[in-house]
């Protein structure tokens, strides 16, 4: 395998406090060299080593590639038109899931394996190195594994999400649904996946249903990650705490005692602020989750129905602008927090030994990220070492 140096880096943004200052290991005119992978020097940019490829960041910014804990990549069919339905005041109510089933139920596999590359390509492009990928839109036991076997074509981070809504076949049999969910679904998925993931929500599935379904995947060995809290104060994140799962996403709605179970647990709270900006719903307070000391991941949850967004910078400049978080705590939670989500200690960060993931900015500072939300800034991609360049840039 051979090495790659990044040097003539204005910003760099490591993530880790032994390498600069503290949060964000910060360095300035730095340079990291890449070895079989893993990042193997930082320092000086004028004594950086000599390796076998070089990228001139031009004194552009460099930070850990993203990582997007929460991902519904795989389907087929969009749904503009029930956005177009919201924009003009329908609410969402988790019914528009059903549409996308039907339309990816009728899918090749090589469709959905062209188009889910399709918006993993779009999301590299913007500097996001690691995926998570669910499940969640075919909802038979064929149909879900077809799903994890293409997500796990795509990441490692795959995650089982048949608990996602009750078909419409079910419709008058859901506790048949979820025994089939809690059984050969989850039996026919279980080696593909590395996590289980249920939407614990009013429209979807109770607390009682979801620790069910929870624990039958835990019995099997996978990590657990649920959906709570999104459209009301559904008992989501009390559950996530309970079943020790790894993280709890959108938490949009929560109480105090919420605050304090997530603070005294190891679990991420996984704020998914597209989905918001897509429903046209009030955000969450991060800076209440933030204030006391709970670890905030940030996420697309890129999907047809609630936030067909594949752009991390986007994501970012969304929670500083509208969820008063610090640009170096959304770039933390982009990065770093994401790893912690998927209980990666190899990513979203750039220490020696960490996997070399990282992109070059055509900026200056990696706080262009948030300020300047919707140019394309990403222009070189390292992905466990290998580069991917984009645009010329300018110098800095
Ligand atoms: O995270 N809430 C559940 N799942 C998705 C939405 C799925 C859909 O509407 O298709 C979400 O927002
Ligand atoms: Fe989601």
């Amino acid at each position: 395998m051979s090495s790659l140096v990044v040097r003539n880096i204005g910003e760099l943004l490591t993530n880790d406090p032994t390498i600069g200052e503290s949060p964000m290991g910060r360095r300035f005119n730095a340079a990291v060299v890449i070895d079989g992978g893993v990042v193997a020097w930082i320092g000086e940019s004028a004594k950086a080593p000599a390796a076998d490829s070089v990228i001139d960041a031009g004194g552009g910014a460099v930070l850990p590639g993203f990582v997007d804990s929460h991902t519904h990549l795989i389907f087929a069919g969009e749904r503009s038109a029930e956005f177009e339905a919201r924009m003009a005041s329908v609410a969402y109510d988790g019914g528009g899931i059903w549409s996308t089933v039907k339309a990816t139920r009728a899918a090749s596999s090589e469709f959905l394996r062209r188009r889910s590359q399709r918006l993993r390509g779009e999301m590299l492009c913007q500097g996001t190195t690691t995926i998570e990928v669910k499940s969640g839109y075919e909802l038979t036991v064929a149909g879900e594994q077809r799903l994890v076997e293409i997500a796990s074509e795509l990441s490692d981070e795959v995650t089982f999400l048949g608990a996602h809504t009750v078909p419409e076949e079910y419709a008058s049999d859901r506790d048949g649904y979820i025994e089939l969910v809690a059984g050969a679904m989850l039996d026919a998925c279980s080696s593909h996946a590395r996590w289980a993931d249920v939407f614990c929500e009013g429209v979807a599935f109770s607390v009682d249903e979801s620790r069910y379904v929870l624990g039958a995947a835990a019995q099997k060995g996978l990590g657990l990650r649920v959906h709570g809290n999104q459209l009301a104060h559904s008992g989501g994140i009390a559950l996530a705490v309970e079943m020790e799962a790894a993280s709890v996403d959108h938490c949009t709605h929560y109480t105090k005692d919420d605050v304090t179970l997530l603070t005294d647990s190891d679990v991420v709270a996984s704020l998914l602020p597209a989905a918001e900006f897509s429903t046209r719903s009030p955000y969450p307070n991060a800076r209440e989750l933030l204030d006391a000391g709970v670890t905030v991941a940030l996420a697309t949850d890129c999907n047809p129905g609630t936030a067909f967004v594949t752009s991390m910078p986007f994501v970012v400049a969304l929670a500083v602008r509208e969820m008063s978080m610090t640009v170096d705590e959304a770039l933390w939670a982009a990065t770093l927090g994401g790893a912690r989500a998927l209980r990666r200690s190899d990513v979203g960060y750039l220490g020696l030994g960490a996997c070399g993931d990282l992109m070059v900015l055509d900026a200056p500072r990696a706080a262009h990220v948030a300020y300047r939300p919707g140019s394309s800034l990403v222009q070189h991609v390292v992905r466990d070492g290998v580069a991917t360049s984009f645009e010329e840039s300018v110098s800095w």
